[in-house]
């Protein structure tokens, strides 16, 4: 077993937070053993102790909804709402992507930039290209990093380069699905139907069978913006809710769902998600981007409904998920000033939907608690820490002031992760 030590944070519940001043995690075969507050807790297994001095070590984070393909978007072209957007900007850049070069060149920096703001795992679109999707599945293999990855599937209102038949949507899955697979793997396939206004009946039907037929996760948009949502019960007349219209073909939380926005929510889609267990991917940086508005995160919370957050890269901007912590807080308290009821999130709440509540989706990821896999952030806050605030108050000086300079070194599954390659 190996020792780590430095001041230990995280959450085992939403309300507060586990704090160990100059403490220990023990890690044998990648899982946490335990936490302790001294190094004979371990007895006498222990091989080596790490000491990281006065630095935090903290859960990593958990980006639960992000574009990979649209990262030469990032921070540009936010001047319309969803679906001019995505006419306009995101379907062109997307289509560049049968060009493997082109994908490698984006990816591999894609990837790169995951790890220097400390993102061990996410959720990841990519594009409707097998080739290119695979490099990005190498991509993030080979940097030893953790993730869900989405052959994108559409055959509808786009444009003609993202459009593809059912049959080679399926093929192509089916070849992902086949070298992907592993229970074990960091990596793995999850089916990514766009979203309804994508997919022709026929594609959801077989997106349905696939998540189905090979028991994968799922993921999509829901309720993301007014004009979408009037759209969706346009092309889809018999379902109750856009919710609904997943759930008619299997994309409902038949196997594990991520469904990303959740912004223009009504209640009987919040019930079909809280029976379903359906997780929010709440994507607070893109939502005001793009002009969706304000997801209802208190009363998914209040529901038990799971959350994440995601950065949504490029409706949102921002890949840093300690931002993203930061922005949801910021969203919920207008939300609360204009329903008084909804009471805002607090430090603890939004580190615990980053991290623990986020990282569920996984298996046992977000927290240092026994059996979870040690993924883990050291952070040198150093230079924010001028006058020997404590421990909780660097921790949200880090979330807030921090950037990935302050994140010293970074763990997926109880490995060290080195600073993945670009390529030209
Ligand atoms: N809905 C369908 N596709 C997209 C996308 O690429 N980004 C966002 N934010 N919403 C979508
Ligand atoms: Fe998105």
């Amino acid at each position: 077993m190996k020792l780590y030590k430095a001041n230990i944070i995280f959450t085992r519940e939403k309300d507060h937070f586990e704090v160990l001043e100059h403490g220990y995690v023990g890690v044998e075969g990648g899982r946490v053993v335990r936490v302790a507050t001294s190094a004979e807790a371990f007895g006498d297994e222990v091989e080596e102790v790490i000491d990281y001095g006065d630095r935090l070590l903290i859960p990593a984070m958990n980006d639960m909804h992000v574009h990979a393909p649209q990262y030469r978007n990032q921070a540009i072209s936010m001047d319309l709402e969803l679906l001019p957007w995505l006419m306009n900007y995101t379907f062109p850049e997307e289509a560049k992507f049968s060009d493997t070069r082109y994908a490698k060149r984006m990816y591999s920096r894609f990837v790169r930039d995951l790890w220097r703001f400390g993102t061990m795992r996410s959720a990841v679109f990519a594009t409707i290209h097998l080739e290119s999707t695979r490099l990005l599945m190498r991509l993030i293999r080979d940097a030893g990093m953790g993730a869900l990855v989405g052959k994108v599937d559409m055959d509808r209102n786009a444009i003609d380069a993202l459009h593809e038949s059912v049959d080679e949507a399926v093929a192509k899955n089916e070849a992902l699905i086949a070298e992907w697979n592993d229970p074990n793997g960091l990596v793995r396939p999850i089916i990514t139907p766009r979203f309804i206004p994508s997919c022709t009946p026929p594609m959801l039907r077989a997106c349905g069978s696939l998540a189905k037929k090979y028991g994968l996760p799922v993921q999509s948009h829901l309720s993301e913006n007014p004009s979408e949502i009037a759209w969706v019960q346009e092309l889809e007349p018999e379902s109750r809710n856009y919710g609904d219209a997943y759930d008619r073909y299997g994309l409902f939380g038949q196997t594990p769902t991520i469904m990303a926005h959740c912004v223009h929510t009504p209640d009987d889609e919040l019930d079909l998600m809280t029976r379903r267990n359906v997780m929010v991917a709440h994507c607070p940086t893109s939502n005001l981007n793009v002009s969706s508005g304000m997801a209802p995160i208190r009363s998914f919370l209040n529901r038990g409904v799971k959350v994440g957050l995601g950065s949504d890269i490029s409706g949102g901007h921002d890949l840093s998920i300690m931002r993203m912590m930061v922005y949801a807080i910021q969203v919920s308290k207008m939300y609360y000033r204009r329903d008084p009821g909804q009471r805002f999130l607090t430090l603890s709440e939004a580190f615990w939907i980053a991290t623990k509540s986020a990282g569920s989706f996984f298996g046992r990821v977000g927290s240092f608690e026994p059996g979870y896999e040690f993924d883990a952030l050291v952070v040198d806050d150093s230079d924010l820490n001028h006058d020997n605030y404590s421990l909780l108050h660097r921790l949200e000086r880090f979330i807030y002031l921090g950037d990935d300079r302050n994140i010293a070194v970074r763990f997926c599954r109880g490995q060290q992760i080195p600073e993945p390659p670009v390529f030209d």
